[in-house]
C-alpha cells in the first residue's frame, strides 16, 4: 500500500477547487509544489494560492518547496496548513534545522533530493525526518519522464531505513504512473506523487484506481 498524493501543479488554475475536490476524495494528500525561480529554472505559485486550496482542503497538504533558503518560509507555510513540508537538501546550509524548525511549526518534516545527489547524503537525517523525497526527474516541471534509476535509489534508502530502524516514509516525485507505481512500491515507495498522469488523464479516476 502506497499513499497517493495529487500534485495540483498539473490541475486546471482556472477552475483549481474542482481539481483539490477530486483529490480529496479520490487520493491521500495534496501536493503542493512551491518553485521559486532561482533553486529551479520555474516560477510556480505562492501564499494566495496555497491559502485558498487550504480553506477548502479535506486532505493533509503535502508542500514541497523547491526555493532556496526554505528556513525563512518554514513559519508561513505551516500558517498556510501544511501539514507535511519538505525542501532541497543543497537549498540550505542547516538541514538538520530546517527540520527542527519544521517540527517546531507542528508539521511533518521531509528532505528532497533530485537524481544526481547520491542517496547517502540522505542517511544521516532518516532518524529525524517523518520523510524523504527522492525525485524520479530533475525539479522544476511537471509532464517530465520518470528516471529508471529511481528504484535503486529508493531500493538503498529503504534498506538504510530498516537498518537504522528508523520511523521514516519514502515519497517519490515526477513522472509516476499507474505504468511505475507497482515496481515503486515494491523498491519501497510509500507516497506516490503523480501530477500529469492523474490530473492529465482523460479519466482521473481510473488513473487513481490503476495507481492503487
Ligand atoms: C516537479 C514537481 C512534481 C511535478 C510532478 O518539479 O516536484 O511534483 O509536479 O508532476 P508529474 O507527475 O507530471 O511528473
Ligand atoms: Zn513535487
Amino acid at each position: 500500500m502506497a499513499l497517493i498524493s495529487v500534485s495540483l501543479l498539473a490541475g486546471d488554475f482556472l477552475h483549481l477547487a474542482g481539481d483539490v475536490e477530486f483529490s480529496c476524495e479520490y487520493a491521500d494528500l495534496l501536493h503542493l509544489d512551491i518553485m521559486d525561480g532561482v533553486f529551479v529554472p520555474n516560477i510556480s505559485y505562492g501564499f494566495p494560492v496555497t491559502d485558498a486550496i487550504a480553506s477548502i482542503a479535506t486532505k493533509p497538504l503535502d508542500t514541497h518547496l523547491m526555493i532556496v533558503r526554505p528556513e525563512n518560509y518554514v513559519e508561513r507555510f505551516a500558517k498556510s496548513g501544511a501539514d507535511m513540508l519538505s525542501f532541497h537538501l543543497n537549498a540550505t546550509e542547516k538541514p538538520a534545522e530546517v527540520v527542527s524548525l519544521i517540527h517546531e511549526c507542528g508539521m511533518k518534516a521531509g528532505i528532497a533530493i533530485n537524481p544526481d545527489i547520491p542517496v547517502e547524503r540522505l542517511f544521516p537525517y532518516l532518524a529525524d525526518c517523518e520523510f524523504v523525497l527522492i525525485m524520479s526527474v530533475f525539479a522544476g516541471f511537471g509532464g517530465q519522464k520518470f528516471i529508471e534509476e529511481t528504484y535503486r535509489r529508493v531500493e538503498s534508502v529503504k534498506k538504510e531505513i530498516l537498518r537504522q530502524g528508523a520511523d521514516c516514509l519514502i515519497e517519490v516525485d515526477g513522472g509516476v504512473s499507474g505504468k511505475n507505481a507497482g515496481a515503486l512500491k515494491s523498491a519501497g515507495a510509500d507516497i506516490l506523487v503523480a501530477g500529469s498522469a492523474i490530473l492529465g488523464a482523460e479519466s482521473p479516476i481510473e488513473a487513481v484506481l490503476s495507481m492503487r
